[in-house]
């Protein structure tokens, strides 16, 4: 491969590393996947203003997400399966997270479980993600297993309580660790760096809920666990309840809707992502980036609103901090970085975030994050 300069590179690099059936899980969205290519294409119509002879010199991207320190305002989003995307997927890409100083955040449906990422991390803090399931006892256990890890935030995902179809996963047979089926095991053979790095790790299941749960007929299998397990009858009670047992910084994702945007205000939750689980759900939705300045205007004044969605830049976190994100987070771009090379692609993925976040900025004549407003856009391009 020649020299690394987006992050399109690293996807196309991970399409070659990492086991079929892993990278469409990764990058695919539901049903016709409008949304999720709404996602993207939706960043690219919004413009830029250049601005010259501005003095540039003691730039910084420093920020802060829920009053933490921040190198630039980018959060790695919780993805699940992560560790297959690559061996020891989580405690790799929260390494790089760390030394970058930014948070990384951890699925309830990760591989490496919540105590082997503080482990692997020297007791770090990191944010943990927690989906809300039937059996409130192990609810309750994770969140006590996050206090004991060290999170410093807790990100409570409310889009996902069903899972929208994707198509790629039914027809893969999606499951972790893979079926050794015929057809696995010969696109598994034309992947050896990958099949090298699983052999050699013990986090191949997911980590977080093989043996801490009964009465799953299939561990293994996502959408399985989603049916049986998570609780569909959620609801804003059950905020108040989880945010009472966590007791810290408490986010709340899966924010489309200015009525839910006001709904998350009064529960008292410290910030709200935009978000529409990267086009994974409800297909068919706005993207998050034509969503965010609504969503701002309705709340941005009584909450932090973060976004994610579509991110595969740092032009594109400039837009939509420009448009009043105070946090964005990036779920796809790191991936690709980590299936192409591991934690060394992860590093790099936030390194030419940073780099192109930096300099965008700099061309638009501003030198830190809280000078970004829409008045770096120029007039017409952009969402209102
Ligand atoms: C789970 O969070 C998924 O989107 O697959």
């Amino acid at each position: 491969m020649s020299v690394i300069t987006t992050i399109e590179d690293l996807r196309v690099l991970a399409q070659k590393r990492v086991p079929r059936m892993f990278y469409d899980y990764a990058d695919s969205g539901s049903w016709t996947e409008s949304t999720y290519r709404a996602n993207e294409t939706d960043f690219q119509k919004i413009k830029f203003r250049q601005r010259v002879a501005v003095n540039l010199e003691g730039r910084t991207t420093r920020s802060q997400m829920v009053g933490q320190n921040v190198a630039m305002p980018v959060a790695i989003a919780p993805t699940g399966l992560t560790g297959m995307q690559h061996a020891n997927g989580e405690i790799l890409a929260a390494r790089a997270a760390n030394e970058f100083g930014v948070p990384f955040t951890l699925s309830t449906m990760s591989i490496c479980s919540i105590e082997a990422v503080s482990e692997g991390t020297q007791g770090r803090p990191f944010w943990f993600q927690l989906y809300v399931m039937k059996d409130r006892a192990f609810i309750e256990s994770l969140i006590d297993r996050a206090k004991a890890a060290n999170c410093s935030a807790l990100v409570l995902t409310l889009d996902l309580q069903i899972l929208g179809q994707r198509h790629k996963d039914l027809k893969n047979g999606l499951s972790a660790p893979p079926k050794l089926t015929i057809t696995n095991i010969i696109n598994m053979m034309t992947k050896p760096r990958w099949c090298l790095g699983m052999l050699g790790t013990k986090h191949r299941e997911f980590g977080n809920i093989v043996g801490h749960v009964k009465g799953v007929d299939d561990m293994s299998s996502l959408s399985d666990w989603t049916a049986k397990q998570f609780d569909p009858a959620l609801n804003w009670d059950d905020v108040e309840w989880v945010k009472k047992k966590w007791g810290g910084k408490l986010i709340l994702k899966g924010i489309q809707d200015i009525e839910d945007a006001k709904l998350a205000v009064n529960s008292g939750a410290d910030a709200i992502i935009v978000s529409n689980h990267g086009g994974r759900q409800l297909d068919g939705a706005e993207s998050s980036i034509e969503s965010l300045p609504r969503i701002v205007d309705a709340v941005g004044s009584q909450i932090e609103v973060h976004m994610d969605g579509g991110i595969r830049s740092g032009q594109d976190v400039l837009k939509a901090i420009a448009l009043g994100a105070k946090g964005t987070y990036i779920g796809r771009s790191f991936l690709y970085g980590l299936g192409a090379m591991g934690q060394a692609g992860v590093s790099k993925a936030l390194q030419l975030i940073h780099n192109e976040l930096d300099l965008t900025m700099a061309f638009c004549g501003k030198t830190s994050i809280d000078q970004v407003n829409t008045s770096i856009l120029l007039p017409g391009t952009f969402p209102k």
